[in-house]
């Protein structure tokens, strides 16, 4: 039962909102004032309790650096972001699923040609992707902008480490004109998202694990189409059932076969076993 002098301050607040000249801007506000009313009616915290969220939130925000985005770890975590992904991809069928873009993606990935290596010559088992980018009619798209990231054997991403000199395991390929990418890479494996900030403490806290399964990030966009960004997991990976940040979608796990040592594509030889992985991702238009 609320109290009416307790909803009364929900309305003044929105009350003194009236006024704001931007009607989407007035909505948010307004929205944003009715839920978290709503929500502080709900769980009635106490002053500490209240204390210790706006000093969870500080926390978050000095968590946050060039290299490290505690939000959207906490936007990801809560699955905030998954749920705004979902709003803005309610198309019709036929388009590659997307997911989230993660704390790790970097607008300066080095360009690299069809084929590259773009391993950086880290250790892990070699990896050759192979990916088709088509529209919904089946055509493939020339010159799409194909940015790829992904962890290192040990779940690290390149601009987690240290001193970073150089990006690795990270570039942006043009698709050829028969729509195709392809690099060499090594597998990616499951790792825990950065989980000593307030974020993993949250996680703790509520018995949660800060795991994510093995997976490559990509992001792409061609004229004419909506970009995407998406993940491709490896199947058979660990935590595909409970990613920390709700990301798995079904048609997103894909095959990584072994191969056995010898030829490999593009002229290789290799004297160890390597896997593949094939997909043709489908653009939506505008
Ligand atoms: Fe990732």
């Amino acid at each position: 039962m609320i109290r009416p002098e307790e909803s009364a301050i929900t309305q003044a607040v929105i009350d003194r909102f009236a006024q704001t000249p931007d009607p989407r801007l007035k909505a948010i506000v307004t929205h944003l004032t009715r839920s978290l009313h709503a929500f502080v009616q709900e769980v009635e915290p106490t002053f500490d309790e209240w204390l210790s969220a706006i000093g969870f939130l500080t926390d978050v925000g000095r968590m946050c650096s060039g290299s490290r985005q505690e939000f959207i770890l906490l936007s990801d975590t809560l699955g905030v972001s998954m749920l705004v992904d979902a709003i803005n991809h309610r198309q019709a069928g036929g388009a590659t699923e997307s997911t989230v873009l993660g704390p790790f993606f970097v607008d300066t990935a080095p360009t690299a040609p069809d084929g590259a290596d773009i391993s950086g010559g880290v250790a892990g088992e070699p990896l050759y992707v192979d990916v088709t980018i088509s529209d919904l009619q089946g055509q493939p798209i020339a010159g799409a902008s194909v940015d790829v990231w992904q962890c290192d054997s040990d779940g690290f991403y390149d601009v987690q480490q240290p001193d970073l000199a150089e990006h690795f395991l990270r570039a942006r390929l043009t698709s050829g004109p028969d729509g195709k990418v392809r690099f060499w890479s090594i597998l990616p494996t499951a790792y825990p998202i950065p989980d000593d900030g307030p974020v993993g403490q949250m996680l703790k806290a509520t018995g949660r694990h800060p795991w994510r399964p093995a997976h490559l990030h990509f992001r792409i966009s061609a004229q004419g189409h909506s970009a995407l960004v998406t993940h491709l997991f490896v199947r058979g990976s660990a935590y595909l059932d409970s990613d920390a940040v709700f990301g798995v979608k079904d048609t997103l796990i894909c095959d990584f076969p072994r191969h056995p040592p010898g030829q490999a594509p593009n002229g290789r030889t290799l004297d160890r076993p390597w896997r593949s992985l094939q997909h043709a991702f489908v653009l939506d238009g505008i």
